[in-house]
């Protein structure tokens, strides 16, 4: 089988890493890819949001399957393009993908369906703004409608700030404050057949001890010790079906991957948001993990034969992924220098998101550069891997969080 991933970041080079690995699949080829991919795979310099080059691509190279990794081009209804060409693509359509692409959208199925999620109102206006303010306590949750590559949501103890960032947006989504701890759940789905991974944790703030700004994520580990052991199937019967049900009676089967973002609140667990998508960095993580093979296992979701598939099989042990980003991440991320890795091991390895190569040395070219993955028997074991692995690489001005994974770890081994 030869596979075309789309996209160029983290998720994608451990995507084509793990279906590299499937025996079942013969060449994989990434679009634009990145120097990581280009290891093991043949990298494609075109623009992933661009449908027709994406379904011309694939057609050119046989692809018998295309998966398509990141939230835009799933938007832009590149799985569409791909498919009206013929070729089997996982990822959802344009409309099915507005699960992610409309915060409102996805509220609105949520209540369709009886999905628990935080109550919301949609606000278009100042006054709406505020009088969505007074109906929910502090802290306040503003979400901006569409897109905005996870920095779209606003968490505030002040009303100002709140008002502000309202303003600053077309349409917000402003909800009630959720407290407990979250879960990544991600779900595959050929639009009926719905298979859960494991749990896995993000960490979405840039600082140690979860201070600072929200980012893409920082860093992720799996299993979670602490997550009550029916939560795949908790998430799969009160959240994943019943919005997969919904999505097809209203003529917009959503296929591809429902990543269920998850509070874990003292009410019970609640939606905090869908993604459209595999999510970055939990997918590095997981990805360490499962036994199944993955090209197989997306090709039968892209092809509505994924009830073939049986229950999907996970290695023991634990894995953790610990982002490095440039300097100056979130805000302003400061590209060009250069990065040494180590090699890989079985143990530890890097993958890579935004670097580049520049007079052929590896250099810094994105605000998250690399996330390095670490496996072991324990959450202690792989986090001492990850650490490890991290020591080894010269990136003077790069920094990452000490603490991913390491408050489960305890936890893990009070067991
Ligand atoms: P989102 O882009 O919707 O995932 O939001 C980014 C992050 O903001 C989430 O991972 C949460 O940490 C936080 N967040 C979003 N919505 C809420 C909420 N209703 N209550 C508390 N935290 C939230
Ligand atoms: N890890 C969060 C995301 O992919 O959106």
């Amino acid at each position: 089988m030869t596979v075309l991933v789309v996209g160029s970041g983290g998720r994608e080079h451990a995507l084509a890493r793990a279906i590299n690995a499937d025996p079942a699949v013969t060449t994989v080829h990434v679009a634009p890819g990145n120097p990581g991919t280009a290891t093991f795979a043949t990298n494609h310099a075109i623009d992933p949001l661009d449908g027709d080059a994406v379904a011309a691509l694939a057609v050119e190279l046989g692809a018998d399957l295309v998966v398509v990794g990141p939230e835009a081009p799933l938007v832009a209804g590149v799985a569409d393009a791909v498919r009206a060409a013929g070729i089997a693509c996982f990822g959802p359509s344009r409309e099915a993908a507005q699960l992610e692409g409309s915060k409102a959208f996805a509220k609105q199925v949520m209540d369709e369906a009886g999905v628990p999620t935080a109550a919301s109102r949609v606000c278009r206006t100042p006054d709406e703004a505020a009088a969505a303010l007074d109906e929910f306590a502090a802290p306040h949750v503003v979400k901006d409608d569409g897109l905005a590559a996870g920095k779209g949501v606003v968490l505030t103890l002040e009303r100002e700030v709140a008002l502000a960032h309202a303003a600053g947006c077309d349409q917000v989504v402003i909800e009630e404050f959720l407290d407990g701890p979250e879960v990544s759940l991600f779900v595959i789905t050929d639009g009926t057949t719905a298979l859960a991974m494991q749990p896995a944790q993000d960490f979405k703030r840039v600082g140690d001890g979860d201070l600072g700004p929200n980012t893409g994520g920082m860093g992720a580990y799996s299993p979670l010790p602490w997550a009550p052991d029916d939560i795949a199937d908790q998430v799969l019967n009160t959240v994943a079906l019943p919005t997969l049900q919904r999505m097809a009676e209203r003529g917009t089967p959503f296929a591809g991957l429902l990543y269920c973002g998850l509070a874990l609140t003292s009410k019970g667990l609640r939606v905090i948001e869908f993604n459209a998508r595999f999510g970055d960095p939990e997918t590095q993580v997981l990805l360490a993990l499962l036994d199944s093979p993955l090209g197989q296992v997306l090709h039968a979701a892209a092809t509505g034969r994924l009830a073939e598939i049986g229950d999907l099989r996970w290695r023991d042990g634990a894995a953790v992924g610990v982002v490095v980003a440039a300097e100056g991440y979130p805000d302003k991320p400061t590209n060009g220098a250069s990065i040494v890795l180590p090699e890989d091991t079985d143990r530890a390895w890097t993958i890579h998101a935004g670097t580049a190569v520049a007079d052929q040395t590896l250099v810094a070219a994105g605000g998250r550069v690399l996330t390095v993955v670490g496996r072991g028997d324990s959450l202690a074991g792989a986090r001492a891997a990850a650490y490890a692995h991290l020591e080894r690489i010269e990136f003077p001005s790069g920094f990452h969080r000490r603490d991913i994974a390491a408050v489960a770890a305890e936890q893990e081994s009070n067991r």
